[in-house]
Parts: C-alpha cells; structure tokens; sequence
C-alpha cells in the first residue's frame, strides 16, 4: 500500500527542549491512523510540521511523492491537506455559511472580492463563486448543519463548533485530513455522529485521515492503525488492541497520571 501521506524521521527543538526526536508514521488514501499519547506527547507539534506551522529541524514530510518540510501553510493546504485546531480556530463573529465559504477560498481563483461582485451571471467569477456555495451547501447537508447556517459561529455549543469546524476542513476539498482531538469536549450523541461523518468521508472521498484522539473507543472505532508518542518518540505502533496493551503504552499513561 502506498502512502498519500508519509512522515519520515521528523524532529524539532524549542530552545533546548526537543519536542520530536524522529517520528515516522504513514497514511494512504482511504486510511485512519490514530496519534496518541499523554498531553505534551508531541501530538500536536507533528500536525503543525505537516501544516508548514513549524518546519521540522531533521526529517521529510512527503504528499503523494512530492517533499512539503519548508512549505509555508497556503502552499501546503493548496496541495490538499486541511486541518482541524485542537482548540477550534473559527472567526467566531462569522456565521456558519461564511466560514466555510472562507474555507473554500484558497481554491477560489478569481478571489472572494471578485466573486462577490455584482458582475453579471456569466463572468467567470460569478460563476465560480455559484461553484463554491453550491459545494459549502452540500458541505452543511451533508453535517447537519441547516438548523445553524445563518448563526454567528461564537453562539454556538461547543460540539456544533467542531462539526463547523470540521467543515471548513472539508470545503476545501482535502486529499488529507488532519484531525486534533475532533470529539473532545462532545457528549456521546455528538461523537456518534461524528464517528460516522468520519466513516462517510474516508468511503465518499477516499481522503487520508490522521486523527488525535484520547477517546480510545473512539479511536478503536476509526482507526485501522495507531501510533503511539511519548516524549516525542513512537513508542508502539499497531492495531487498536495491540497499542492499547502495549506495556511502553500502559507505563506512558501510568506516568502521565502518577504526574497529573
Ligand atoms: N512553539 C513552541 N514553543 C515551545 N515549545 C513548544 C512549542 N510547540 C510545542 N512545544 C512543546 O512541545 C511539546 C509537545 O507539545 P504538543 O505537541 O502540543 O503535545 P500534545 O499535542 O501531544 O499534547 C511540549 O513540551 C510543548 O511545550
Ligand atoms: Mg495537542
């Protein structure tokens, strides 16, 4: 199998501290691995490297063969890799609509000012612009999102964010999905439903899925493979059950709640 997404002995310090000591994990098309490991792990610094928010001191990044270490995050989201925030990154005075039509605008060509004009029904623009809502219409369709459309995303409940947000995730029409812990903070209806959005989207789109999650059920449910970080380092890698079981695994939580 061959991966769309492939991480390859990536390392990076912060001063001193190193936060990833070289992490290689890979995703193909239609796949959901899971990254997890106690808080501070690195989790969410790998997500950052494969976004271009942080540039990897060691190591390769590769989408569907091309290397991305170095790119800054517009060149790597335009090559079709979306990323949800582990702490939700909406324009919370925006409407639901609007923040997904602002995630379509990297594949807007003619550029959101333009398409928004009153330019006549046949420009180009206006044409691309009737593209882009038609495709955020089926994106609020197809996650439920009718009731909320016009809201400012700020009135929302929390769990409604994270599906909006996941959303602007989609609008932009995603190779790879990068999700940061999606079903924290939701009760168990909303990961339910979150469970099969996600289920949905890898079978309709075949998109490259990598998740962080400590919602082990949630994970086992998903995932077909899972990597493990502790300190920035793998430290088990496998299926659901055997991470779950791996003594490296077991001792690393043990630690991270003797510390809590
Ligand atoms: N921009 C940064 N500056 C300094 N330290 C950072 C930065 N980003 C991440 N780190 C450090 O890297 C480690 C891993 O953090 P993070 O990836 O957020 O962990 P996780 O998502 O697994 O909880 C932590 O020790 C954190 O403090
Ligand atoms: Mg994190």
């Amino acid at each position: 199998m061959s991966a769309l997404l492939e991480i390859d002995q990536i390392g990076i310090s912060f001063g001193g501290v190193k936060a990833l000591l070289g992490v290689s994990l890979a995703v193909a098309r239609g796949e959901v691995v899971a990254l997890i490991g106690p808080n501070g792990a690195g989790k969410t610094t790998v997500f950052n490297c494969i976004s271009g928010l942080y540039h990897p001191q060691q190591g390769r990044i590769v989408v569907d063969g091309r290397e991305i270490q170095g790119l800054r995050p517009h060149r790597v989201a335009q090559l079709g890799i979306a990323r949800t925030f582990q702490n939700i990154e909406l324009f919370k005075h925006m409407s639901t609509v609007d923040n997904l039509l602002l995630g379509r605008h990297l594949h807007m060509r003619s550029g959101v000012l333009a398409g928004m004009a009153l330019l006549g029904p046949y420009l180009p623009a206006a044409r691309e612009e009737l593209r882009h809502r038609t495709r955020v219409e089926e994106i609020i369709d197809f996650l439920d999102l009718q009731a909320v459309r016009g809201e400012r995303v700020g009135n929302l409940p929390y769990g409604t964010q994270k599906v909006v947000e996941l959303g602007r995730a989609l609008a932009m029409e995603p190779r790879v999905l990068l999700l940061d812990e999606p079903a924290a903070g939701m009760n168990l209806e909303e990961k339910q439903d979150l469970r099969i959005w996600i289920q949905d989207i890898v079978a309709l789109f075949g998109v490259a899925i990598l998740l962080i999650e400590h919602d082990m059920q949630f994970v086992g449910d998903l995932a077909q493979r899972v990597v493990a970080l502790n300190y920035g380092e793998c430290i088990a890698a496998g299926t659901p059950a055997e991470v779950r079981a791996h003594p490296e695994v077991l001792k690393a939580y043990l630690g991270a709640e003797a510390v809590a």
